[in-house]
């Protein structure tokens, strides 16, 4: 089998990508290591940045995200009791939208059916050969039958845990990376948000944030243990930990119900550098992974695909290989401001273990500066917002 691009990956990077290079006419073949159920299944980000709503738009795939989208204007942080607002639509020129990953996803499969796009789930074993010549190829078994697909280039859509940054040999790349010393707690239920609004509290017992997907169903989180597991939080025990960190008027009115989805997240920051070798490109979370605090992670994806598509487009329409040779420098620069967002966000709203008394004044009084200060939220909406790609 020969195709032009074999993207390793079927997630929200992978399938962007196959979508855009198919309206450009590059053809690709997506390998997917699990079921579209499964892919489908999994519950992850809530909040799209303008540069991934107009990506979906080029992809041609934004119908839904228009129609069944939320657009906020603004998002709220609550510290100490007290609560305001920080108007993104004022202060960047942009709102954010809620429309989860999982639709995004769906469409993106939609779109590729109906296209005709080759797409191998449940690829097994799969190999990456010759990356540094001209000719490099593919191996997987699928369906209990070996394949072997040949290529022009290989795009490591693949994830955080996926195999193709292992392709690169570790003398070759430089990895940076920060655990933290606690999770998330989210849970998903048929319940109306508590606010038109999302609320991201920070409070002597930690960490909350209050999100949502439409009218009906809401997406709450809480800092928690990283030795915690979902089964130790019964639905009551989460209800009365998240209203013990939210203001009393918020608490007061939210509406509660029997979870649909429980799970817990760790957070980590976490870059290789560089995001190519030869004829490998790394795009998302196979390159980097934020804190969820601020919502980068598929946004960053997002714009890493921005710039590998272009590069390739480029390549294949000019005969110029300006935009994959730039590629990584491109993505990179971006890449680390959102690392900063989400590093800075994630450590101005936890509660850390060993915090001085010192400590947490400063984390106040830092949120205090950011309700305060119209240049300090500024700074913060531009970020919140995304950067322009
Ligand atoms: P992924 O979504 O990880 O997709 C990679 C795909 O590659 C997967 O489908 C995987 O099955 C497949 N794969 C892996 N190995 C192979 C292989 N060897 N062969 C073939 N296929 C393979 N971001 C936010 O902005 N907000 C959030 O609330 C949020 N919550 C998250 C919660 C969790 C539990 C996790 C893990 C991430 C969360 N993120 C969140 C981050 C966001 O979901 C990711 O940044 C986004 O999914 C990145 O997309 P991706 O396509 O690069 O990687
Ligand atoms: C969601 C997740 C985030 O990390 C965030 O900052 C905002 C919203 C969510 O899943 O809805």
């Amino acid at each position: 089998m020969r195709t032009q691009v074999v993207i390793i990956g079927g997630g929200p990077s992978g399938l962007l990508l196959g979508q855009l290079l198919h309206r450009a006419g590059i053809d690709a073949v997506v390998l997917e290591r699990k079921t579209r159920d499964y892919v489908l299944g999994r519950i992850r980000a809530g909040i799209i940045e303008q540069g991934l709503v107009r990506l979906m738009e080029e992809a041609g795939v934004a119908g839904r995200l228009h129609a069944e989208g939320f657009v906020h204007d603004g998002t709220r942080i609550a510290f100490g009791g007290e609560m305001f607002h920080i108007d993104l639509a004022r202060l960047a020129g942009a709102p954010v939208t809620v429309y989860g990953q999982t639709e995004i996803t769906r469409d993106l499969y939609d779109a590729r059916d109906a296209a005709g796009g080759q797409t191998i789930f449940e690829a097994q074993d799969v190999a990456l050969h010759g990356l540094e010549g001209d000719h490099p190829f593919v191996t997987l078994t699928a369906g209990g039958q070996s394949l072997r697909i040949a290529c022009d280039f290989v795009a490591g859509c693949d994830g955080f845990h996926g195999i193709s940054r292992q392709a690169i040999p570790l003398s070759a790349r430089q990895e940076y990376e920060k655990t933290y010393p606690f999770g998330w707690l989210g849970i998903l239920s048929r319940t109306p948000p508590v606010a038109d609004e999302l609320i991201y509290a920070n409070s002597d017992r930690g960490f909350a944030l209050c999100s949502m997907r439409n009218e009906n169903l809401s997406r709450y989180y809480i800092q928690c243990a990283l030795s915690d597991s979902p089964s130790d939080w019964t639905d009551d025990a989460f209800w009365q930990e998240l209203r013990r960190r939210l203001p009393p008027e918020v608490a007061d009115g939210l509406v509660t119900g029997p979870s649909i989805d429980k799970s817990i997240a760790p957070l980590r920051s976490f870059v290789t550098e560089p995001m190519r070798w030869g004829r490998l490109f790394l795009c998302g979370d196979a390159a980097h992974i934020v804190p969820p605090t601020g919502a980068k992670g598929l946004n960053t994806a997002a714009s890493d695909v921005h710039y590998l598509h272009q590069g390739l487009r480029q390549f294949y329409e000019e005969a110029d290989p300006e935009g994959i040779d730039r590629y990584s420098e491109r993505a990179l620069l971006r890449v680390w401001k959102a690392e900063r967002f989400s590093w800075w966000f994630s450590s101005l709203l936890h509660v850390y273990p060993h915090m001085s008394g010192f400590d947490r004044r400063m984390q106040q009084a830092e949120i205090a500066f950011l309700r305060d200060n119209e240049s300090q939220q500024r700074a913060f909406a531009e970020n919140y917002v995304g950067l322009p790609y």
